[in-house]
């Protein structure tokens, strides 16, 4: 349904008739609907803080209710992320087309003068990172048929958008707080898409490091090459999380033990991957199940993209109806490696080329990494040259 309800008031002003115009001429989004700002900020009560449910390197996100019942989840970006309306539309046109189980579906928008809100299908149980990951802040018990259902849900839905999206879409920012779960538990992929929405200088990773910075594909941090095999090395990070109820990277534990990936390849060679398993489960897991979802989450994590599986064969791997082989899992492209690499840059204060990564992505004095995000991997809905 595409609907305009837009009123300019007795004068319009030229701005306006310009958007006005643009509405015009984008006639065929038919997927959109667009909202008033006065019905966004009825539905969340003035963007009141009690409705204010999360905020993220996009903006803040609100709690709402629709005239037409719906609860929805309004991420109001934040100034620097606004575009002009022709592409915002165009890119929301885009993302609004895309319906899948293991998707957050899109409402629509509201890009009235400067604002420009995205307005989500809320759900209900959070994020990951917030539950499994959230450090017993919650009170959801993840057994183990639930991690797998989980593992499956998140692959299917990614490999949706790899590979039966039309272009296909690289998220760009697979990670526990972008998978949201509904009543039930099942799994949602949340921001795909979003990294067209926003101005190619804006370091979207930057904003949030500590929760970004693990699952990140050395190719894509240390040369921006983002192709679908990003993704792909971002989702085994996930996998593992999963499965052990670990955040990937953890500074309290002992050296050694603080990137869980580097760990989880270290009990792989020694045969004792089922040591990962998460402790709160007390032993009720599969233990054969559980190390090959581990297998999956090393080969997904291999330093050389090419060697990683599509999200297809992902896919039929974790469902059982692929054998994961035999074959050699070599060695995950490891973020300790990558830090240690932009900690030795930031010291020789060695000047970049824009094409790798712009100046922000060098680590501060303690090593904390500050981005990767580069200028060529701000575009997240791009043809994968990978294969
Ligand atoms: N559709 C939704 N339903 C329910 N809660 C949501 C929804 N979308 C976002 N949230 C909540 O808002 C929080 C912030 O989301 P947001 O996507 O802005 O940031 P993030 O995912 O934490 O980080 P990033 O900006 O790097 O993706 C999420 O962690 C989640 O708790
Ligand atoms: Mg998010």
């Amino acid at each position: 349904m595409t609907c305009f309800p837009f009123s300019f008031g007795k004068k319009v002003s030229s701005v306006a008739k310009r958007d006005a115009d643009i509405f015009e001429e984008l006639s065929g989004l038919q997927n959109v609907r667009i909202y008033t700002y006065k019905e966004i900020r009825n539905a969340c009560d003035n963007f009141s803080s009690a409705n204010k449910i999360g905020e993220g390197g996009f903006g803040s996100v609100y709690k709402g209710l629709l005239k037409d019942g719906k609860v929805a989840a309004i991420k109001v970006l934040s100034a620097e992320s606004r575009q002009g309306v022709r592409e915002f539309l165009t890119e929301i046109n885009v993302i609004s087309e895309i319906e899948h189980e293991h998707l957050v579906k899109l409402y629509g928008c509201c890009v009235e003068g400067n604002q420009r809100i995205l307005v989500y299908n809320y759900l209900e149980n959070n994020s990951l990172a917030q539950t499994l990951l959230g450090g017993g802040y919650s009170n959801i018990q993840f057994d183990w048929r639930t991690r797998t259902r989980i593992c499956i849900g998140v692959a299917r839905g990614l490999a949706f958008l790899h590979e039966e999206v039309r272009p296909h879409i690289v998220h760009r920012d697979i990670k526990a707080s972008n998978i949201l779960l509904d009543k039930d538990l099942t799994p949602k992929i949340s921001d795909f898409g979003l990294a067209k929405l926003i101005p190619s200088h804006m370091t979207h990773v930057s904003t949030r490091v500590a929760g970004t910075i693990g699952y990140l594909a050395p190719e894509y941090a240390i040369r921006g090459q983002l192709t679908r095999k990003a993704d792909i090395y971002s989702f085994g990070v996930l996998l593992v999380e999963i499965v052990s109820g670990r955040c990937n990277t953890n500074a309290s534990l002992p050296i050694g033990d603080q990137y869980i990936l580097e760990k989880t390849y270290e009990l792989y060679e020694r045969g004792e991957l089922v040591g990962l398993v998460d402790i709160s489960l007390n032993g009720f897991f599969d233990a054969e199940e559980a190390c090959k979802i581990l297998k999956i989450a090393l080969l997904c994590t291999q330093d050389n993209p090419k060697l990683r599986p599509s999200m297809s064969s992902v896919v039929k791997m974790l469902t059982g109806e692929m054998d994961i082989g035999e074959s050699k899992i070599t060695k995950p492209g490891l973020i300790s490696d990558i830090m240690d690499l932009k900690v030795r840059e930031q010291k020789n204060n060695i000047k970049t080329s824009s094409s790798s990564y712009n100046d922000s992505s060098a680590s501060d004095s303690q090593g904390t990494i500050k981005s990767f995000a580069t200028s060529s991997a701000t575009n997240s809905v791009q043809y994968d040259q990978s294969r």
